[in-house]
């Protein structure tokens, strides 16, 4: 185990290692995730997963949906803001959600963060934007259900894990049907725990083969490597559109945590110990080493 801290470097020039098993978030910056692999990549050890490229592009949720957006992946209109004002100049049509433009795992993404006017707001964007120190996008919201389907492998190779969807039914009456902040850590927690996912979700083939093809489309066009995941909603007409794509995937290994990849692996047959090594073989597959 390599702590992903500047003392890194030192110690895989130390330790030599034939690959890293890459799990490392960083804590700063829109480039945090890119950071070990960046290092890795100038040391030539291999190392499991996305490369810094797609770490740093699908952590910016502007970047990928521009490039999404050029090849015509269906995703919800969006802009980039800063201030009420730059926000009301927008353009983009209520009900909307505003989300810090490079976060993750529910960060800055409230309860209150989808708006059905500029009345709502109460000067949060602004008081925001200084908080987390970035800008935000304003996103159309999409009305429809919610699902994150796990990728695997490479190139032709890759394929989907079954569609989880995220059960809005389980949260109380009062709150919005998006996976806020206070849903994913306040209202779902160890101790109180709620029936937040179903997988294998219960759709037609029509939707599924829908679904895995924008998936797996997103993750081709983001070059995603080894593993990911995207989140998916539909919109007013079942239409499937691509919210974000995470190449560095949540894993908590404990079942009561909820980790979506894990969930979906298990759904498919793999346990944690396949799952981590389908990714490490699928890595050294990449590389020639096996
Ligand atoms: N355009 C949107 N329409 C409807 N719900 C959305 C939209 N964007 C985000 N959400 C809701 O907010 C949640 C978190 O947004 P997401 O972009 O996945 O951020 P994070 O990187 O924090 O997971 C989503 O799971 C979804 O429930
Ligand atoms: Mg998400």
């Amino acid at each position: 185990m390599i702590e992903a801290d500047k003392f890194a470097y030192h110690k895989y020039i130390e330790e030599q290692p034939d690959i890293v098993f890459n799990i490392a978030e960083g804590s700063s910056g829109v480039n945090r995730e890119s950071q070990i692999p960046a290092m890795l990549e100038l040391l030539n050890i291999p190392y499991t997963a996305s490369d810094p490229l797609t770490l740093s592009t699908c952590l910016d949720k502007a970047r990928t949906k521009e490039i999404l957006s050029y090849h015509n992946v269906p995703n919800p209109k969006f802009s980039v803001v800063n201030s009420k004002e730059q926000l009301i100049n927008s353009g983009i049509q209520y009900p909307l959600i505003l989300k810090p433009v490079a976060e993750g795992s529910s960060k800055g993404i409230f309860d209150s963060s989808l708006l059905t006017g500029i009345d709502g707001l109460n000067g949060t964007l602004d008081k925001r934007v200084a908080e987390y120190r970035q800008p935000f996008i304003a996103e159309e919201y999409l009305p429809g259900r919610e699902f994150t389907v796990g990728i695997l492998g490479n190139g032709e190779r890759a394929f989907a894990l079954p569609v989880v969807e995220i059960n809005f039914d389980a949260l109380p009456e009062h709150v919005n049907p998006i996976y806020s902040y206070e849903a994913k850590w306040i209202l779902d927690g160890p101790g109180n725990q709620i029936e937040m996912y179903k997988c294998p979700a219960d759709i037609d083939n029509e939707l599924h083969e829908k679904i895995e093809k924008a998936v797996l489309n997103a993750c081709r066009l983001l070059n995603c490597k080894d593993w990911s995941r995207v989140d998916v909603r539909l919109d007013a007409e079942d239409n499937p559109h691509i919210i974000e794509v995470n190449p560095l995937p949540g894993i908590l290994p404990d079942p009561k945590n909820n980790s979506c990849l894990p969930k979906a692996a298990r759904t498919a047959g793999f346990t944690y110990a396949e799952l981590i090594n389908f990714t490490l073989n699928s890595a050294l597959a990449r590389y020639g080493m096996v």
